[in-house]
């Protein structure tokens, strides 16, 4: 198991529409540990593959933040909302490669999502609350697409600066070692 480093936006690799997986290969399971742990290591409740780099649709969620619950670690490949609910509703997101910056933004509340889960079986769950918008965040990703994108353009220029900023400062820092 290996962390991988998380992609800061901007970064033309998390604007790309991302190919569908084919063979569950053996880089593909080790590709869904990483990603999981990668995700609990940020902490993160989501995280897409091509927020690591890899430009395939798969995405790995566990929205269960009592630390006191069982841990529902979940790989979706493939994933595709099937339906999605009229009732909406308001979450404040974030995101791993946006690291710090937090908007409201409006999501179908209930979506119903079917995948492909690491032992080749569809599956087909309804989800709602946190849950909901992770699942929809997080597709969004593999069709590059960001939570900032459904702000308005001040609001998404003015973090995308914040975000070149910090990339910037963080090139420095590498820099000097
Ligand atoms: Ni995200």
């Amino acid at each position: 198991m290996t962390l991988r480093p998380i992609l800061i936006h901007p970064d033309p690799r998390l604007k790309t529409v991302c190919k569908p997986v084919g063979d569950l290969t053996d880089d593909i399971h080790r590709l869904a540990e990483d990603m999981l742990a990668t995700m609990y290591d940020a902490p993160g409740v989501g995280l897409a593959a091509p927020q690591v780099g890899v430009l395939s649709r798969m995405l790995v969620m566990d929205c269960v933040k009592d630390p006191e619950a069982k841990p529902r670690p979940m790989v979706l490949i493939n994933p595709q909302v099937i339906w999605a609910s009229d009732d909406r509703s308001v979450y404040e997101e974030g995101c791993l490669s946006i690291p710090e910056q937090y908007a409201e933004v409006e999501r179908p509340a209930e979506v119903a999502v079917r995948w492909t889960d690491l032992n080749g079986q569809q599956q087909e769950e309804q989800f709602d609350k946190l849950w909901a918008t992770c699942v929809q965040h997080e597709i969004d990703h593999l069709d590059g697409k960001l939570f900032i994108d459904y702000l308005k353009p001040l609001k998404r220029q003015m973090i995308t600066r914040k975000m070149v900023k910090l990339k910037r400062e963080q090139a420095r820092e590498t820099e000097r070692g």
